[in-house]
């Protein structure tokens, strides 16, 4: 048997060369990494289920129009993408106060932002992934401001999505973090479609009753039960990995 050809190892997930030209294999790994790499850890089953969350959210995306990288979930852990050139940047998407923007503006945690706010970081490890302004990136060219309108309007639509949709199901999208990458089909012609993963490694998910928090703050802040949390989340779209219970109806609505 032939060994893949690995393309990239980042610090949850690995790529390898897909079956035809054009695409990749992603592989979610149970690794886990916060605070720019100085805490690491493993969750015990998080691949298995952030594969099938991303697919779920990437699949219902695609329903609405949002083009995306993902072809199809090969296995428990591996799905098959489109292959992007990926553009350096970490589009975050705000609707509530938390984590970083808490600390750095001094609001605090769980308040609600006056609109929803779209913050952009320079996807560089050696310098912490730093916050950069429109201005960083289309005099740098990392993206023409072409490209960054359509992020802008793509990550915004994709927000109003999932927030519908994670509300339906009890659940709070406080904050996100996309990727994007241009692709380039057959005639070579290029289109911007969101890559990389959504899954409550790169949300942060509260309940809507107990404001609980249901993602990777509870490994970040050392509060216990991560697997569990990432499994009620996945339970609450009525998804589950393969090995668990198969009757699952559906997304639990929740009143
Ligand atoms: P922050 O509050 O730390 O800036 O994070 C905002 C959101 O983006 C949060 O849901 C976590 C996610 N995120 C990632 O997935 N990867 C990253 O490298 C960063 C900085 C944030």
């Amino acid at each position: 048997m032939t060994r893949r050809k690995q393309i990239y190892e980042g610090k949850a997930k690995v790529l390898f060369e897909g079956p035809e030209p054009g695409t990749l294999v992603q592989y979610f790994k149970d690794d886990a990494s916060a605070n720019n790499n100085q805490k690491k850890g493993t969750i015990t089953g998080k691949g298995v289920l952030n594969n099938r969350i991303s697919e779920y959210l990437m699949t219902k995306l695609g329903e609405i129009g949002v083009p995306t990288h993902f072809v199809r979930r090969l296995n428990m852990r591996e799905q098959l993408i489109r292959e992007v050139e990926i553009i350096p940047l970490e589009i975050i998407v705000r609707n509530v106060a938390a984590g970083s923007i808490s600390k750095r503006l001094g609001i605090p945690e769980g308040t609600t932002l006056p609109r929803s706010i779209v913050e952009f970081c320079y996807k560089a490890d050696e310098l912490g992934d730093p916050f950069v302004s429109e201005e960083h990136i289309t005099a740098f060219g990392w993206a023409t401001p072409q490209e960054l309108d359509e992020i802008m309007s793509l990550s915004l639509r994709i927000n109003d999505f999932l927030c519908g949709l994670f509300l339906g199901v009890g659940i709070r999208l406080i904050d996100f973090k996309l990727e994007f990458g241009r692709y380039y089909n057959q005639n070579d012609e290029m289109s911007i479609i969101l890559a990389d993963e959504i899954s409550p490694d790169s949300c942060r998910l509260w309940d809507v009753r107990t404001n609980d928090k249901m993602d990777k703050d509870r490994f970040r802040k050392d509060l216990g039960g991560v697997a569990e949390a990432y499994q009620e989340v996945a339970q609450r779209l009525g998804i589950l990995p393969e090995s668990g219970p198969r009757d699952m109806p559906g997304p639990k609505v929740m009143q």
